[in-house]
């Protein structure tokens, strides 16, 4: 099926009509969020399970239940999607946790009045689009073509929740930085428990070193892709949890660009990244 089949455009952007109906978006609109929430914002691919994983753990002062029985689906909402309105979320003892794949200025009204807690995940885009292009087998994504087309297509946006560019920007221009912490993929990656104490700091829960070991331990690669809650009904509806859980590693764009390829990234990375001033952990 076709992008006019599959996407519709909001704000811009392109959205799967199944995954971000028109009742969803309007219920997002019109959510009220709280001061106490917290926003785990990513581009798609970039390690939001994870820090969703992390999140739920610190949370609970590293006490594995939650993650153990309830679904990161559940536990922390995408805001804009689907799940959004069947999961009560006004109701939700504080401090609730919530995802959002939007970029900042398509967030709702009341964000910007209660400055929530965001933790912004972001990953070198050469793997965000590796990973991203072998998501595409989901059916409510356009199916990928060769992945020289996909190239293509995500240097330019026309992927859903759009240009990675854009997102990234929004996210570090946002005004109110104070509420909003930045981490990379590659920082999990290279240092979990550092990380861990990152969050928690950020999110003002005291753990003791054992703890945030714990954590850590808990949420390597390998022991949440083996963890059952995510090869539930619900995740094989939508896909096969190794679509979620590939390989977890830095650096695989190497398998998947060829030299030109690459190159052409880079050149289009240098030029639409040109006047952002942050360090980025790939660069
Ligand atoms: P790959 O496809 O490169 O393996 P998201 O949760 O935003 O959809 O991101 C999915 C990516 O995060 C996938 O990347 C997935 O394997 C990776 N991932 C999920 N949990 C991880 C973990 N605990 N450690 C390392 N990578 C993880």
């Amino acid at each position: 099926m076709t992008e006019a089949e599959l996407y519709i455009k909001y704000k811009g952007v392109y959205l799967s009509k199944s995954m971000n109906p028109p009742q969803s978006l309007k219920y997002f609109e019109d959510f009220t969020l709280g001061p106490d929430d917290i926003i785990i914002a990513t581009y798609p691919k970039s390690g939001t399970h994870w820090m969703q994983h992390i999140v739920g753990l610190v949370l609970n002062g590293g006490d594995p239940t939650s993650v153990d029985t309830v679904h990161n689906w559940k536990r922390a909402p995408w805001l804009e999607q689907t799940s959004m309105i069947a999961f009560n979320l006004e109701e939700r003892p504080s401090p609730r946790v919530f995802s959002t794949h939007f970029h900042h200025n398509m967030m709702p009204l009341s964000f910007f009045d209660v400055n929530p807690k965001v933790i912004y995940v972001m990953r070198n885009p050469k793997d965000v689009f590796t990973s991203y292009f072998h998501f595409h087998e989901a059916p409510f994504l356009v199916k990928p073509g060769s992945s020289s087309e996909f190239l293509h297509k995500f240097l330019n946006g026309k992927v859903s929740y759009g240009s990675w560019f854009d997102h990234v920007k929004s996210w570090l221009n946002a005004e109110n930085k104070q509420h909003i912490m930045y981490i990379s993929y590659e920082e999990l990656s290279a240092d979990l428990k550092a990380s861990v104490a990152k969050v928690a700091e950020f999110l003002e829960k005291r753990l003791d070193d054992e703890v945030m070991e714990k954590i850590a331990e808990k949420c390597l690669f390998e022991n949440m892709k083996e963890n059952k809650i995510f090869h539930s009904e619900v995740v094989s509806k939508y896909l096969d949890h190794t679509k979620f859980f590939r390989k977890g590693v830095v650096g695989d764009w190497k398998n998947l660009l060829a030299a030109e390829e690459a190159e052409h990234f880079d050149a289009v990375y240098t030029d639409k990244m040109k006047d952002v001033e942050y360090t980025f952990v790939w660069d």
